[in-house]
């Protein structure tokens, strides 16, 4: 499943993790790649351990922990630290698959990918190019989304970031690892979850909702790993 989550930063914010990103210093985004990934990677990342990159990660872990819909969709168990990155002067990222498992700060505790998030922190009016495409069982999508937005997809995924020809690209990129690991089941969760919110706000009767509620749960604790 692909869900695409709108303002979740919205423009003061975006503005001032801008200006934190134009005085950062920034490295060849080789640093962080695989042997093969690296060959098809030209990007410019925040060092991990850049507290810039510190401080503008845990603002959005704040924002995502109280944003229903990204919990939703997700049911994070554990995110990866958001790291940041620079596309501009034909920079891109050719066909990949992220890493399955991942080490996690100084203690290096593990972490499985499930799902992978990028942060749009650039309006695609100031670039051209740059477009995030995912292979998908319906075929390719492209993703270009106004600042402030994010898109999760599966980290299971063949995706690419195609060359940025004019301007500059920015994002805040990172992996969850899901209470449920199978995508088709976190997916159904998702959906019924949807419903029941659609049916509450439309005052659905408290009988009717009462058993699709205990349904969710009784999924959610049947397929959840905690
Ligand atoms: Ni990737």
């Amino acid at each position: 499943m692909l869900t695409i989550l709108e303002k979740v930063l919205d423009p003061t914010t975006v503005r001032r993790f801008r200006e934190a990103l134009d005085r950062a210093d920034w490295e060849d985004g080789l640093r962080s790649a695989g042997s093969l990934a690296g060959r098809v990677k030209q990007n410019r990342q925040l060092p991990e351990d850049s507290a810039t990159a510190r401080e503008l990660g845990q603002h959005i872990l704040r924002v995502l922990g109280g944003h229903p819909l990204f919990m939703s969709a997700a049911l994070p168990d554990r995110i990866y630290p958001p790291r940041f990155n620079l596309y501009s002067g034909g920079g891109h990222y050719g066909a990949h698959v992220d890493n399955a498992v991942m080490l996690v700060g100084p203690e290096r505790r593990v972490l499985r990918s499930d799902l992978s998030a990028t942060l749009f922190l650039c309006n695609p009016a100031d670039y051209d190019g740059g477009e995030l495409t995912i292979e998908t069982s319906f075929g390719a999508q492209s993703v270009k989304l106004a600042a402030g937005d994010m898109v999760l997809y599966p980290s299971s995924s063949l995706h690419r970031v195609t060359p940025v020809t004019r301007g500059a690209r920015v994002c805040a990129f990172f992996w969850i690892q899901s209470m449920v690991r199978d995508d088709g089941e976190r997916t159904l969760l998702f959906d019924l979850d949807q419903s029941i919110q659609a049916l509450t706000a439309a005052n659905a009767a408290p009988e009717a909702l009462l058993p699709l509620t205990g349904i969710y749960h009784n999924l959610l604790r049947r397929w959840a790993n905690v």
